[in-house]
């Protein structure tokens, strides 16, 4: 397969009441193995990557193995800039082959993060490129993950209406108490803030950024209420590296490609979790 755009998927899970998820991959293996479970799932997806796992292959050539990769297999998928930090970030996936961008100002004043996603659209969407930009600030909760900075800011309606007017983004990442990380304490998500942003924005897919450890309640309830897009990465890179540590306790030697092929069996079943989870399954 060729990757799509990645509003081609968002729009058909809004319109059928699921959400698709969006995994974070930084090598060949990882994206591989994520594109392999969706593929025994015939699930649409979403691979992401962004500044904190592009210092391992620059876009180009992340882009290039993808692209020759996703040959291999048949379901609908989209090759996503997460959490972009600059316009010639965006400008370098764009050419490389990437089917979305996201360029992240949110934690800019608004009218700096609204004028530079405008110029995002225009320069994407002649291209067919789906474009992400978030309104609000979703932080984070622990010191590991790279994505969001400390504090959240939430999103208002007002500022989500007026943002997406001025932009035109094809999907809006939006803060409700959700946050980047390994979540200490469950999160409080602010459900009737989020269903008042879908009632105002009713046509863009809204996104929930920090999808690791959402309770399933939540997820289902804020799929309902308008997710359709979710962000996933904690949960991935702890099924790894807790791989890691216990073949290092059990002693073993951690040959690197011996140990690699374990870990990343061990982000199997979190795949096949957050695709049964958001309703994916079975779509493609
Ligand atoms: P988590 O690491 O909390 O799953 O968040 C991932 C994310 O939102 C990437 O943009």
């Amino acid at each position: 397969m060729k990757f799509v755009p990645m509003h081609e998927l968002l729009q058909q899970a809004s319109a059928s009441g699921y959400a698709v998820p969006s995994f974070c991959v930084w090598n060949a293996e990882t994206l591989q193995n994520v594109l392999r479970v969706a593929t025994d799932m015939r699930a649409p997806v979403i691979v992401m990557n962004g500044p904190g796992e592009l210092s391992l292959l620059n876009p180009a050539e992340f882009a290039g193995m993808a692209i020759e990769m996703a040959k291999r297999f048949d379901i609908p998928a989209a090759l996503h800039l997460d959490h972009g930090d600059s316009v010639q970030l965006v400008d370098d996936c764009v050419a490389a082959g990437y089917t979305s961008v996201m360029l992240d100002y949110s934690a800019r004043p608004f009218a700096e993060n609204a004028d530079a996603l405008r110029h995002v659209v225009e320069l994407a969407h002649p291209r067919g490129i789906t474009v992400e930009g978030e309104i609000g600030h979703v932080g984070k909760v622990d010191n590991i993950t790279t994505e969001g900075t400390g504090d959240s800011t939430l999103t208002t309606t007002e500022d989500a209406v007026a943002y997406q007017a001025h932009t035109g983004v094809d999907a809006l990442a939006i803060s409700i108490g959700n946050a980047h990380g390994q979540y200490t304490k469950l999160p409080q998500l602010d459900f009737a803030r989020l269903e008042a942003i879908h009632h105002a924005v009713p046509n863009v897919p809204l996104v929930l950024h920090g999808g690791s450890g959402t309770p399933d309640e939540d997820l289902q309830r804020a799929i309902l209420l308008g997710i359709a897009k979710v962000n996933v990465a904690t949960d991935l890179v702890s099924a790894m590296r807790n791989s890691l540590l216990e073949q290092w306790q059990r002693g073993e030697n951690l040959w690197v490609p011996a140990a690699l092929t374990l870990s990343i069996d061990a982000m199997v079943p979190v795949v096949e979790r957050w695709i049964r989870r958001t309703g994916a399954a079975g779509r493609a």
